[in-house]
């Protein structure tokens, strides 16, 4: 599809899963064209993905075209004037907006968004004359420095359309904690205007321009919507990727990256990972030099280096967060804290017996209002009342923050953290191993991305054992060069997993590309149904590929019905159910 917006994952294709999650907005935008969805905040750990989700849905939205329009902001964290702000927000969503209007995605990079003129004659040049009032509305608003007026109508605005022309909209407002943060209320910016967000009491609670918040600091965010806007948003929590998710990102970045893995290690990357995708994607991105995915050893370099060495991206990100948080609660009786809560993983401590262990010398008032500035700056989390506290739950984190304050407090040799890293990979293998024992698990699950593999690395030199175990080439097929060799994810009908398996796309004009179906069921034979279904994806994808020298290729691990391999033998669709065709 062609993704209007560019998100900051890259590629498109490197998006992967999120199944659950998609599938959930998705419906959650469509039901806004029912008045029954209610805004809501997108809550998770850092890094969990939240950015990468809201901009799919901006742009499965905006191609879809079925009713409800797209508006997505980000919050800046840049301190910036009121005025200019509304402002921005403001043309933002015009822009967007006619952006939607008139399908012209070049809307969404405007060249000037400073002009309120410019903006109104591109208004009635997309012949959406009716955004003249309010535009003109708000460079009134902000040629006089009208404040209160500004905001209200600049935050208002997507209600406001919404409600005069009878339209939905969703309004996805990532870094919404900044809003009360980063904005002053004076040109100087030393007057900051922290009451921003309570505006939102009331708009939140529209049904035809419903918000879906998110932000970075999920600590901060969160106390703001408590303290702010009680009861306006409902909470979907966005949890580590499922396993088979995270497998099948590994894959991905591999291929994207050029970055071997073997079946095990990529087990191992995305359990040490705990199916977080920052952590997969730091270890593709990583600066380390001797990168070997192919090996436990290789990994523990790698992961040594994310957290231990100060170019470490991970490292890095996690550090952040940390000095922001002790910029605010310096001293040492706060790291033993977090440190003593990481000796306690798993389980809740009381403010008490925090004071009680450690021997702190501090009243319960002064220890509350510690422990909060650490909730607040993500360095540790709530408990299930607000007298209990316990460490984040995520592995490399821990050892992160160790091999910095660790040293400092307890005179401790970070060697040990390669230890552990190393002593996880004994434990992960182990459990691989068994996993392996009960049948053929990873061949199973991931069979497309051995097959990608396989036409990407080899296919060429193994052209002629592969023709012989596939049948229905054309006289003249020979495996080639590809180009790109990917997962084809059809997203405008997202929502109904119109995906392609195998999309490798021939570099020489002459070639083959070959648009494929994997199907590693143990039992069920590949259908006649299925091929029928297969062929108008093909056709589809084709067509909007523009590739006329194409093969269809199922490889189907169970075999065909009778009716399956005649019908692809019939329309020259290749069939193969050889393992070969899996490596190795
Ligand atoms: N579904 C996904 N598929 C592939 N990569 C992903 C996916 N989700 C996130 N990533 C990668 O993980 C990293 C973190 O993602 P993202 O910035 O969206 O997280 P976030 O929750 O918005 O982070 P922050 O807390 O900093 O706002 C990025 O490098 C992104 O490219
Ligand atoms: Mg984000």
């Amino acid at each position: 599809m062609d993704y209007a917006f560019k998100e900051r994952i890259g590629k498109p294709e490197l998006f992967t899963g999120r199944k659950e999650e998609l599938a959930y907005f998705l419906k959650w935008i469509d039901d806004i064209k029912e008045e029954k969805s209610q805004s809501t905040a997108l809550l998770a750990r850092r890094k969990m993905g939240k950015t990468a989700l809201s901009e799919r849905l901006f742009n499965i939205t905006f191609f879809k075209n079925d009713g409800v329009i797209p508006f997505y902001y980000e919050v800046r964290e840049a301190k910036m004037w009121v005025v200019d702000f509304c402002q921005d927000f403001f043309l933002t969503f015009i822009y967007q907006y006619i952006a939607f209007k008139s399908r012209k995605p070049g809307y969404l990079d405007p060249e000037n968004r400073s002009d309120f003129g410019k903006t109104i004659e591109i208004a009635k040049q997309e012949g959406l004359d009716y955004l003249c009032g309010i535009i003109e509305g708000a460079a009134h608003a902000v040629a006089h420095e009208k404040i209160d007026i500004l905001w209200n109508i600049a935050r208002e605005a997507p209600k406001t359309i919404a409600s005069r022309q009878k339209e939905y909209i969703v309004q996805m407002i990532d870094e919404f904690q900044f809003l009360n943060a980063m904005i002053y209320w004076d040109k100087d910016k030393k007057n900051p205007a922290d009451t921003l967000a309570g505006g939102y009491l009331s708009t939140a609670e529209s049904k035809i321009a419903p918000l879906l918040v998110s932000g970075s600091w999920v600590g901060w965010l969160m106390n703001l919507l408590k303290k702010m806007l009680p009861a306006r948003f409902r909470y979907y929590p966005l949890e580590n990727m499922p396993q088979d998710e995270a497998i099948e990102m590994v894959y991905k970045y591999s291929q994207f990256f050029d970055t071997p893995v073997t079946e095990e290690t990529a087990y191992l990357i995305a359990k040490i990972a705990e199916g977080s995708p920052f952590y997969i994607s730091s270890i593709f991105r990583s600066l380390y030099k001797r990168k070997d995915l192919c090996t436990a050893k290789g990994l523990t370099e790698i992961l040594e280096f994310e957290t231990l060495n100060n170019q470490g991206n991970i490292k890095l990100t996690w550090m952040e967060y940390v000095n922001a948080a002790f910029n605010k609660v310096n001293d040492r009786n706060a790291k033993k804290i977090v440190l003593h809560l990481f000796k306690h993983k798993g389980h809740e401590l009381t403010r008490k017996e925090i004071l009680d262990d450690l021997n702190l010398e501090t009243s319960d008032e002064k220890l509350e209002e510690k422990m909060e500035a650490l909730v607040k700056g993500d360095i540790i989390e709530q408990g299930v009342s607000n007298y209990r506290y316990r460490a984040v739950g995520d592995n490399i984190f821990d050892k992160v923050f160790r091999g910095v304050y660790q040293d400092e407090i307890e005179h401790f040799d970070v060697s040990v953290i390669k230890k552990e890293y190393a002593r996880s990979f004994e434990k992960l293998k182990r459990q691989y191993r068994r996993l392996q024992g009960k049948y053929n698990y990873q061949k199973g699950y991931f069979a497309e991305y051995l097959i990608l593999d396989e036409l990407k690395y080899r296919a060429r030199k193994n052209n002629e054992v592969l023709k012989s175990i596939t049948r229905n080439l054309p006289e003249d097929f020979n495996f080639c060069a590809y180009e790109k060799v990917w997962r084809y994810d059809f997203a405008p009908e997202y929502s109904r997993g119109f995906n392609i398996d195998i999309f490798a796309r021939a570099a020489a004009a002459g070639d083959y590309s070959i648009i494929g179906e994997v199907k590693s069921r143990d039992t069920r034979k590949f259908s006649k149904e299925e091929a029928l279904d297969f062929e108008r994806k093909l056709e589809s994808v084709k067509k909007q590929e523009k590739i006329e020298r194409a093969v269809g290729f199922i490889f189907s691990r169970s075999g065909f019905t009778k009716e399956a391999e005649e019908y692809c033998k019939e329309k020259g669709i290749a069939c193969s159910e050889n393992e070969r065709w899996l490596g190795g």
